[in-house]
């Protein structure tokens, strides 16, 4: 089965605790790196990869999310009577034309394969589609992860993960992937365990939230039950899956930060605001006065 992606995923659900209490209010996916929120950079990385329809899986009580993505006419001809053209071309670009959004709920936090699951209403069972985690960021000055991951999709027709070699000491943090090379020079993936202590990690290849799947997987899911932390995980319905229908590894280009994390949050800050012209060189400036007091 080889199809466009067109649709992609993003769950949205949890509770972001790791930064509370700046997520008391504001959903973590809303937090910005240097002037965009998270999602919205998930957002434009599905666009670039040709993906038109967004499908956020929120929980009660994190609707401001959508609010990030609907038209705001009256901030529109404010900044438009302002003559703040450049600025009216980033709010009316968040969602450009031509791309939908479209809303699932996801009533209780039961893992990410079953936030996966809340979306099958939206994706059609004979369409692959991806599935972004926007606390993953991939800076990749090229065509963006979910690119790489379509590119791959389209050359196999299968389904697809972004993996990132990680510090073997680490992979309890991870779905981790075992991959052999196919005749034809594709990296096919053996075998996926969610989170396994090192000593049991059949690799050192850890999964970065990006996926294309197939539609099908749907009644995978619904059928996998508890798995590690007691959670539905989508990396077990991904294992139970492929044993029928082949799963590729993309390993990805693009420096990979976890803003998950308070540190993850703060490098990936630092390296977008370096790719801002107007705010590398006092950046870089500010940068060596903090290395200079600390060195
Ligand atoms: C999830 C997935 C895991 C993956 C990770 C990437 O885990 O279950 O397989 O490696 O995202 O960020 P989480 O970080 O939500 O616990």
């Amino acid at each position: 089965m080889n199809s466009p992606v067109r649709k992609a995923v993003f769950p949205v659900a949890g509770l972001g605790t790791r930064f509370l209490p700046a997520t008391k209010a504001v959903p973590k996916e809303l937090l910005p790196v240097v002037d965009r929120p998270l999602i919205q950079y998930a957002v434009e990385e599905a666009v670039a990869a040709g993906v038109d329809t967004m499908v956020f899986v929120v929980s009660p009580g994190k609707e401001s999310i959508l609010d990030h993505f609907r038209r705001d006419e009256g901030l529109e001809s404010k900044l438009e009577q302002g003559g703040k053209d450049a600025l009216l071309a980033r709010v009316r670009a968040i969602l450009p034309e031509g791309v939908r959004a479209e809303v699932a709920i996801q009533d209780q936090p039961l893992g990410l394969g079953h936030a996966v699951l809340c979306a099958r209403e939206h994706v059609p069972a004979d369409e692959h589609f991806a599935v972004i985690l926007p606390d993953d960021m991939v800076l990749d000055p090229g065509r963006g992860a979910l690119a790489q991951l379509v590119a791959v999709h389209e050359a196999t027709g299968g389904g697809v993960i972004g993996l990132e070699a990680i510090d073997p000491s680490l992979t309890a943090s991870y779905g981790i992937a075992e991959v052999e090379e196919t005749p034809s020079g594709h990296r096919r993936i053996t075998s996926l365990v969610e989170k396994p202590a090192p000593e049991e990690a059949p690799s050192n290849l850890g999964i970065v939230g990006r996926y294309v799947l197939d539609g099908r997987i749907f009644d995978t899911l619904a059928t996998i039950g508890e798995g590690a932390g007691g959670e539905i995980q989508l990396t077990d319905g991904i294992a139970r899956f492929m044993g029928d229908h082949p799963v590729y590894a993309c390993p990805l280009e693009g420096v990979r930060y976890d803003c998950g994390s308070r540190l993850g949050m703060l490098k990936a800050n630092i390296d977008y605001a370096l790719e801002v012209d107007s705010l590398r060189d006092e950046l870089l400036a500010h940068l060596g006065h903090v290395l200079g007091r600390t060195g």
